[in-house]
């Protein structure tokens, strides 16, 4: 939540960062989509949007509302620039470059890794025998080691990645606490070099290498668009699927026998889709108007920003029946938890399989969980994820 901000002005009606949203921020989704589903914000100055058909409209209208803010002069360094900031036709070289170096990659042997790297984890949570924070010792190494497997690197320092990655997801919200922006841009310039180094390094096996092949044939893309999208690649595939993982498990805590279920019914790829939808980790988009508009009963102007609620429009009752609980036989793809459009998350199916091969894992494993204290949220608003999901962990005969 980018944002104009006015920062002493709290909003009345939603705030994002106050520790009862923090800790379950549906509830007021709902409320604001009742008062009003495209809604002014006094603190962000920027419209939220927390309806389905309204996010659609402004993914699916590029023409009038942009993630390029330079189309509306604002001053953003070439050096800052990437496949999330840049919109058609300038967008397209990038894009096409990812994706070349996506399809380079064998999906089997992406789906075989991610499988064995979460079985390894998962026998790992077997031998604990006393309670464990399943965020620390689970889903934050289990993500940063798949994604590093994909990229074709050596996963750099733990502490080190971790420092700046978290500066980046706090300045997220710099909309809200502007004290945040500047330790994130420094983090942002410091991944990037090392993505810049990774890329001068890496073999052609992983994502990174398969990147700089295809960097051959596309000269329009800059050095820096290039290693500002891959440590974007690189930041997605650890705080986003970490993000996801953590809080898929704790639904899996809160309804022990939700797992289970999916598998007798043979349906772990709907759980898959419900958990991103349910809880997904991104939680808001930020568009900016390019050209006035009608969205839902409001008019929005050129120049305005508006702030594209994802999590709340994959609970609107007007598409979702009974939109807070699983439901393993809803239509699947239709949520909005990887965004849709020109600017649609490239790494969605490498997400979903990674969780897949999560709960494959746990449930080859004959493993539940019991809380063993408070799940705490991270205090970040547009990517939602736990800091702590204490557990105990149960083994095969009590697991059923
Ligand atoms: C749970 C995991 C993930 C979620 C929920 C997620 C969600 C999203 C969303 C909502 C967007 C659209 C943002 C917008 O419209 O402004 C996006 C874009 C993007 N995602 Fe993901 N993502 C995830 C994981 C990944 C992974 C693993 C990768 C890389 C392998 C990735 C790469 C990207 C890229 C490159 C974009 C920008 C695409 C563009 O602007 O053209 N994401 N993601």
């Amino acid at each position: 939540m980018t944002g104009t901000a006015a920062p002493t002005q709290r909003d009345p009606l939603y705030d994002p960062l106050a520790p009862d949203v923090i800790a379950d921020p549906y509830a007021v989704y709902r409320r604001l989509r009742e008062h009003r589903r495209v809604y002014r914000h006094t603190q962000l100055r920027a419209w939220v949007l927390t309806g389905y058909a309204e996010c659609r409209q402004v993914l699916g209208g590029t023409a009038a509302f942009g993630s390029d803010f330079r189309r509306m002069g604002e001053d953003i360094p070439d050096a800052q620039l990437s496949v999330q900031t840049l919109d058609p036709p300038d967008h397209g070289a990038i894009r096409h470059l990812l994706v070349s170096a996506l399809h380079a990659r064998s999906h089997t042997a992406v789906q075989d890794t991610a499988a064995r790297l979460a079985a390894d984890r998962t026998a790992g949570l077997l031998g604990v025998g006393r309670s464990v924070d399943l965020v620390s010792a689970f889903a934050r190494p289990l993500a940063l080691h798949t994604m590093c497997d994909f990229l074709g690197v050596t996963a750099p320092d733990g502490p080190w990645l971790e420092e700046l990655s978290n500066a980046i997801v706090r300045s997220m919200d710099a909309g809200l606490e502007p004290s945040r922006a500047e330790p994130g841009t420094k983090a942002k310039a410091e991944l990037s070099r090392l993505v810049s180094e990774w890329l001068e390094n890496a073999d052609e096996g992983g994502f990174i290498g398969a990147a700089r092949v295809a960097h051959a044939q596309a000269p329009d893309v800059s050095e820096a668009v290039l290693a500002n999208s891959l440590r974007g690649v690189l930041h997605a595939g650890y705080e986003s699927v970490s993000r996801l993982v953590g809080n898929a498990l704790a639904r899996l805590v809160a309804e022990p026998t939700l797992l289970a279920r999916a598998v007798a019914e043979d349906r772990l790829d709907a759980l898959v889709n419900e958990l991103l939808r349910l809880d997904g980790p991104v939680q808001a988009a930020a568009r900016v108007c390019v050209a006035d508009s009608e969205v839902g009963s409001e008019r929005i102007r050129r120049g305005e920003e508006v702030v594209l609620m994802l999590g709340a429009a994959d609970r609107d009752p007007e598409v979702f029946a009974a939109p807070d609980a699983v439901d393993l036989t809803r239509r699947k793809g239709i949520h909005l938890a990887f965004g849709r459009g020109a600017h649609a998350c490239l790494g969605a199916g490498l997400a979903s399989l990674q969780l897949r091969a999560v709960l494959a894992a746990l449930h080859a494993a004959g493993i539940g969980f019991e809380p063993a204290g408070p799940a705490e949220y991270e205090r970040t608003a547009t990517l939602r994820g736990l800091r702590t999901l204490p557990v105990t962990v149960r083994g095969t005969a009590s697991a059923r």
